[in-house]
């Protein structure tokens, strides 16, 4: 929580007057905090605005589900008064249960992919048979057709941007890869986490086996393959989302699908599993046209001005760094079509 300036109210209202708040991992779009009260730990989460906070509604009915199902989950923490979040001062506030894993910004070993894998896998099992609307959900977050589009439209807007040299080209790059993409097929919707990237999972403390995703203001109805794309594009690049050079890493990517095909396999239909390269060319290819249309725009929600002079700046490195992945990926796509065939054993 920036400054860890909460406001008592916040506290009080879950009967947390006087507990020691610090500040916990490194989010960029919600405000983390973990508030001590002599031996217990919750977090405390000051809600991104673009979130509207019915969305915890959803959270708690997921979390419920996947516990029942026997998986860890964070556990929303009502008030004293009954009430998932509170509003104060104009900003959100949710408490939940803290869990006792540590969220790491790359993968460190094959090991580690292949329990990412297994555990997106069984969240996803797990969800399988959930019958819920999903009434809070963004829509139309992954419409590639939408975010090039908004990405012309930037070029043309933002023509005396100071960057606007850099950045065009750029967006010319990106554009042109979008164009070469293969058509997704038409999948069904799968209730799935939305943002499943290497930071919004925790690994056990004690064990270090992947424990339970986090940061589930994403929750809905989406098609598997652009959710697995999301997952493999973060996981199998360990540069990370913020340097401008980036690779493709099939050393991750083979355990990572063979750890989610060993539990998805019976559940995962054909069409879902041979869109996998795709999903992931896919949301690279998006993800950096978002990035770059928001160099121009200057309105991006999310930076780190410690690293990076400016907002544009940081995703100018961003765009980059996604379209390097996504050439990388390019150029190795027979490889990895071939991981996926074997390891949901057709071929
Ligand atoms: N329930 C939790 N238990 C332990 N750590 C957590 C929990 N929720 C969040 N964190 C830590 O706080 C960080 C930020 O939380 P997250 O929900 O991912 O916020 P953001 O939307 O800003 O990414 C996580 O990467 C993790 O390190
Ligand atoms: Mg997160």
């Amino acid at each position: 929580m920036q400054g860890l300036e909460v406001p008592n109210s916040v506290l009080s209202a879950w009967n947390l007057g006087g507990s020691t708040v610090s500040p916990l991992g490194s989010g960029l779009i919600n405000h983390t905090a973990l508030v001590t009260s002599g031996a217990d730990r919750y977090v405390l989460q000051q809600l991104n605005p673009v979130f509207p906070p019915e969305i915890n509604e959803d959270i708690r009915v997921v979390t419920a589900h996947l516990r029942a199902r026997g998986l860890v989950a964070p556990e929303l923490l009502p008030t004293v008064d009954g009430r998932l979040w509170v509003e104060i001062e104009g900003r959100v506030y949710r408490l939940m249960t803290h869990l006792d894993g540590v969220s790491r910004n790359r993968l460190n070993s094959p090991g580690e992919a292949r329990e990412a894998g297994g555990l997106l896998a069984r969240f996803h099992r797990a969800l399988a048979d959930l019958d819920y609307a999903f009434p809070h959900r963004r829509l139309g977050v992954h419409d590639t057709g939408r975010h090039m589009a908004v990405l012309r439209q930037a070029l043309l807007d933002h023509p005396s941007h100071r960057d606007f040299a850099a950045i065009a080209p750029l967006a010319g790059e990106i554009l042109h890869l979008a164009a070469a993409l293969p058509t997704l097929p038409a999948v069904p919707e799968r209730v799935v986490h939305g943002d499943p990237k290497i930071n919004n999972l925790l690994f056990a403390t004690e064990t270090g086996r992947a424990l339970c995703f986090i940061d589930l203001d994403t929750l809905g109805p989406m098609a598997l393959p652009l959710e697995l794309g999301d997952a493999f594009r973060s996981w199998c690049n360990p540069a990370g989302e913020d340097h401008r050079q980036s690779a493709f890493a099939l050393d991750l990517f083979t355990p990572a699908v063979s750890g989610y095909a060993e539990v998805a396999t019976g559940w995962i239909t054909p069409e879902e599993s041979g869109a996998i390269v795709a999903g992931t060319l896919t949301i690279y290819v998006e993800l950096a046209a978002r990035f770059c249309a928001d160099a121009l725009r200057e309105s991006y929600f999310g930076w780190d001005p410690q690293r990076f002079p400016t907002r544009s700046a940081h995703n100018q490195a961003r765009a980059a760094n996604q379209l390097t992945a996504a050439r990388s990926l390019w150029d190795l796509r027979g490889a990895a079509e071939e991981v996926v065939r074997r390891a949901f054993g057709a071929g």
